[in-house]
């Protein structure tokens, strides 16, 4: 029997590219997305390919439309061998003073509350598994800070201690919860928001001299939740160019 991969997000960008990597070392990946039709075409692509794959219309921010995709995806499969939480996104910059309130809970949902709301939901049945990895995408932003994304940087620095904490209640039953803090990545979302002229400039910025792939973060991620990563929990790695050393 195939292992069950969750991954949140994985409609576009990173997400699909942490999908595609895993099917390719034969996980069954169920997408958990609010992006119906790009959802269905990349789980319709990976089916097309030979692999299985599942999507389902879901808006990880809300509590009740979580715990029940994840109750149906523990009834329809009995397990669950690796959660990868990927949807979030810093949607709004403002200055500190005039960041509105809604916009703040926005972007600490999505990206933070999202995570949290997984992870619960899994928690208990990869404990009784004995068995389980998750891994929570942070992001540089968490590290350095970036002048009007203060509720993206607090997220994200969130998921790091969040993903610690989740691993030490979990070490005991040999479940991993480590984190991804991806740099500037190449995503179509993230390119498109940059002129040609800023993303160049933004290149220079990085010491290796260009934006990451999608694809650079699913290797990070399918190396975590492998046997190779069989003795690490709690950590995070990056893959940044070198934007932020740690
Ligand atoms: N691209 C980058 O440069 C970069 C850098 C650092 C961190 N990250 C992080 O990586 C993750 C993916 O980024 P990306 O560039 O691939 O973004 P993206 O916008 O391409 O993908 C995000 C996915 O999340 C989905 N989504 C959004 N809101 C949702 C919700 N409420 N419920 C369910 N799904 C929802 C979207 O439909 C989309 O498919 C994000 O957490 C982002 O913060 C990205």
């Amino acid at each position: 029997m195939n292992k069950i991969a969750v991954v949140t997000g994985a409609a576009s960008g990173i997400g699909r590219a942490v999908i595609e990597r895993l099917s390719k070392e034969d996980f069954m990946g169920v997408i958990l997305d609010i992006n119906d039709e790009g959802g269905r075409q990349v789980a319709g692509e990976i089916q097309r390919r030979g692999k299985q794959a599942a999507f389902m219309c879901v808006d990880v921010t809300q509590e009740g439309a979580v715990r029940a995709a994840f109750d149906r995806i523990i009834s329809d499969h009995g397990r669950l061998d690796v959660l990868v939480n990927v949807a979030g996104g810093s949607l709004h910059r403002h200055k500190i003073e005039e960041f509105p309130f809604e916009h703040w809970r926005a972007v600490i949902d999505l990206n933070l509350t999202s995570t949290f709301l997984c992870c619960r939901a899994v928690a208990g049945l990869m404990k009784s598994q004995k068995s389980g990895a998750i891994v929570n995408i942070s992001s540089d932003i968490g590290f350095s800070g970036d002048a009007s994304r203060s509720a993206y940087a607090a997220a994200k620095a969130g998921i790091v201690g969040f993903t610690k904490t989740l691993a030490l209640e979990l070490a005991p039953f040999n479940v991993r919860a480590n984190a991804v803090a991806p740099g500037r990545i190449a995503t179509p979302r993230v390119r498109a928001t940059y002129s040609d002229a800023e993303w160049e400039a933004a290149a220079k910025r990085i010491p290796l001299g260009h934006a990451g792939e999608p694809e650079d973060v699913a290797e990070a991620v399918a190396f975590l939740v492998g046997d190779a990563a069989k003795h690490m929990t709690g950590q995070t790695l990056h893959v940044n160019g070198g934007r932020v050393v740690t």
